[in-house]
């Protein structure tokens, strides 16, 4: 992940890697040609894994928006695009705001505050969890069960067994069905107890006239869940590190606080959360010059995309004024990232809070901790001194 961070990217667009027996995509025209072509690489990649990779565990296939391909993938979406409409969205900003005033008021009166835990993890987790319906008291419990999922900081590879990855992957199913049995029993009481709330929308739901299964809701909610914190705490945080580390900007930014949108760009590209996206290939097919047979997986690594020089100039750099900037790192196409706008919402309301409360806030000398995972982009600890 270092090297991600250092800003480089291989010669190669695209490449096998013999370690893993997976394509690697590098290359920005490469990953925007495989996102755009569904048809050629599915997101259904658990259909090629081994059966002694997936363990009985394709229950988590069905529902599962990120890895469904059409005409399923376009039902499932269309029903839940109607619960993230541009209005319920921008709806969610007092609510943000708020929520962003009460975390720093508690971290203030202490007198310190460390970025991840004290805003970036609660405020989005909490968003989204009021949201689904599920108790926002409850996330110390989603942290665990997603921390633990991040925790296996090696390669996954199909080709060499290791003792250490199958103890992750045991670890990320165990996790994944204690999250599962969870979500299932709010689920089931939406059934009996409707409320106001996506659980309950989603159990209610109609797909050409026929209700999704609990296991389709639990799956779906899973990845909102998942999917709807951790990214933006990355977002959070590694916008406050780009422009700590580039003061001129910093200054910018407060001056003028339009700017804060075009800066919040600029790290989901020179950052890029989400690093890396899998896909199938249904058919062979020829990439980056390089053949690729069907039914191989590729890692599409948008994080090295958003680095391609062919695409950005300047592409090692962190510019807050970059325009256009049509970096993917929330994807592309039918995937396109159903909570953009809310990410979104959410970087600019606390950011802008965070700048107006503390007018003197620098990262802590002391330095931020990454997460180890290679395919994420994100810190889990940024201290930050409040004053000069
Ligand atoms: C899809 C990144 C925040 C929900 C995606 C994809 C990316 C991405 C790259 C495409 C995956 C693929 O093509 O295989 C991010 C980043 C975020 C963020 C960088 C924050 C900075 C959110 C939030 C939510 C969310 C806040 C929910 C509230 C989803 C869902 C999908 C998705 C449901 C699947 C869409 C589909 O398959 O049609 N995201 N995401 N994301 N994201 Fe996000």
């Amino acid at each position: 992940q270092q090297f991600w961070l250092r800003g480089q990217r291989p010669e190669e667009p695209v490449r096998f890697d013999p370690e893993t027996g997976m394509w690697n995509v590098y290359g920005y025209p490469e990953t925007v040609r495989v996102l755009g072509e569904p048809g050629t690489f599915s997101s259904d990649t658990l259909r090629v894994l081994p059966d002694s990779v997936m363990r009985g565990n394709k229950a988590m296939r069905e529902g599962n928006l990120v890895q469904m391909d059409e005409p399923d993938h376009k039902k499932l979406r269309r029903l839940v695009s109607e619960a993230f409409t541009p209005k319920v969205v921008a709806d969610l900003e007092p609510r943000i705001a708020a929520l962003t005033h009460e975390l720093l008021d508690a971290a203030a009166q202490r007198g310190h505050l460390e970025l991840v835990a004290d805003l970036a993890y609660p405020l989005p987790v909490i968003v989204i969890a009021e949201l689904l319906g599920v108790p926002s008291s409850d996330r110390d419990l989603f942290k665990q069960w997603v921390d633990k999922m991040l925790e296996f900081s090696g390669q996954f590879s199909l080709v060499k067994q290791s003792a250490e990855q199958d103890r992750a992957l045991e670890i990320v199913f165990e996790q994944r069905r204690q999250l599962t049995e969870y979500l299932a029993a709010h689920a089931t009481e939406r059934v009996q107890r409707p409320r106001e709330d996506l659980l309950t929308k989603l159990v209610q739901a109609e797909v050409d006239g026929e209700r999704l299964t609990t296991n389709e809701v639990v799956n779906f909610a899973t990845v909102l869940l998942i999917a709807g914190h951790i990214t933006t705490t990355m977002l959070l945080g590694n916008t406050v590190l780009c422009l700590d580390a580039h003061p001129e900007q910093m200054a910018r930014v407060r001056a003028d606080r339009r700017r804060l949108a075009g800066a919040i760009e600029e790290s989901l590209r020179f950052l890029s959360p989400f690093a890396a996206v899998g896909r199938a290939t249904t058919v062979e097919t020829a990439l980056g010059g390089v053949r690729i047979p069907a039914d191989k997986l590729l890692m599409v690594w948008i994080a090295a995309a958003n680095r391609d020089e062919r695409q950005f100039a300047r592409p090692d750099e962190y510019d807050a004024s970059r325009d256009p900037n049509p970096h993917v790192a929330f994807g592309r196409g039918i995937h396109f990232c159903l909570g953009a706008p809310l990410a979104r919402l959410e970087g600019r309301v606390a950011l802008g809070i965070l700048l107006d409360r503390f007018p003197d806030l620098r990262v802590d000398p002391a330095g931020p901790e990454f997460i180890p995972s290679p395919n994420m982009t994100g810190v889990r600890k940024l201290p930050l001194l409040l004053a000069s």
